[in-house]
């Protein structure tokens, strides 16, 4: 296994199947009364996020604590950063206390690697700028493969700001090469520059036509519109795009019934997936937020203690 978790790149495929198998056992955890493991006594987690996050920090936390780390969560309004302390500066004081792994997340791509370069701790990228999000494409390959069971083959249609997502970035690798045939789809303006040399070396399709594809799709996964990062009109209005790329209600009618409908969170309602999607019965954005604390906890066992579980 890896020493860092930077991108999906660090991990061979076999170590995406270790992940998922511990993270199968750690699910069981989770269903317990009492949700406690020794396995990370006397382990000392970080959290960073300079970024905004309900249910990326929050599953770190708690998959530390199932695994009796001591955790504690730093954020950037409320550390040093905002007097003006360098990233540099931050990572290398929090670490000489005496820190065994930095979860962080940053709204620069490659922050997460240079931190790693700083620090002794074993550093986690929890999304980068619009580089990569390695540990969410990990729990949306566990949460499919729970549905779908083994992905080759398995046709998932990826919709939504392509240009801004980090999460997109780290899926494609992820669910490439577990063998599963990928369509993505966007409006030209959000379609990332390059993406045509690119989706043929990596070998996925790419489509302006969401009702083209969904028909054929074994799993859709909708991915949220982020403003924060935009700067200008990408599209008309919010409207134009719920009718171009929204997963609408008239569309989910197009979708196999038994295709699970994924969503990283947070959700724009209304805009990129509408509430009968949502809350649709084949809609797995809570099992997606469940198997994001299993995934997390593989993780940090993996990482941090490695070994088999007892
Ligand atoms: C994603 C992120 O932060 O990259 N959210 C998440 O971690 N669940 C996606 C997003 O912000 O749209």
């Amino acid at each position: 296994m890896t020493r860092h978790l930077l991108s999906i790149d660090d991990l061979s495929v076999d170590d995406m199947t270790t992940v998922f198998d511990t993270a199968a056992e750690m699910h069981d955890v989770q269903r317990r009364e009492v949700k406690k493991l020794p396995a990370l006594r006397g382990r000392t987690v970080i959290n960073l996020f300079f970024e905004d996050s309900t249910r990326t920090r929050s599953s770190f936390e708690i998959a530390g604590k199932w695994l009796s780390a001591d955790t504690v969560n730093i954020t950037g309004k409320g550390s040093s950063a905002s007097k003006g302390e360098s990233l540099r500066d931050t990572v290398r004081t929090i670490c000489a206390m005496g820190v065994d792994a930095l979860v962080m997340r940053h709204s620069a791509s490659g922050a997460a690697l240079q931190v790693s370069q700083w620090v002794d701790a074993v550093v986690i990228n929890a999304g980068d700028g619009t580089h990569e999000h390695p540990t969410q494409a990990l729990l949306d390959a566990y949460t499919l493969r729970q549905r779908l069971g083994s992905l080759e083959g398995r046709h998932v249609v990826m919709v939504g700001d392509l240009t801004h997502s980090r999460v997109f970035r780290s899926n494609v690798k992820s669910l490439t090469r577990l063998g599963a045939r990928l369509t993505v789809v966007a409006p030209p303006t959000l379609m990332p520059s390059g993406i045509g040399a690119w989706s043929k070396e990596a070998g996925f399709e790419t489509s302006y036509d969401l009702d083209a594809v969904l028909p054929d799709a074994d799993a859709v996964m909708m991915l949220r519109v982020q403003r924060e990062r935009m700067a200008g009109g990408f599209f008309p209005s919010a409207r134009e795009y719920a009718v171009g790329y929204g997963l609408t209600r008239d569309r989910l009618a197009t979708l196999g019934a038994d295709a699970p409908i994924l969503h990283p969170g947070p959700m724009n309602r209304g805009l990129e997936i509408a509430a009968d999607a949502a809350d649709a019965a084949q809609s797995v954005v809570l099992d997606q937020v469940s198997a994001g604390v299993a995934v997390r906890m593989s993780l940090l066992y993996h990482l941090l203690a490695g070994g088999d579980v007892s």
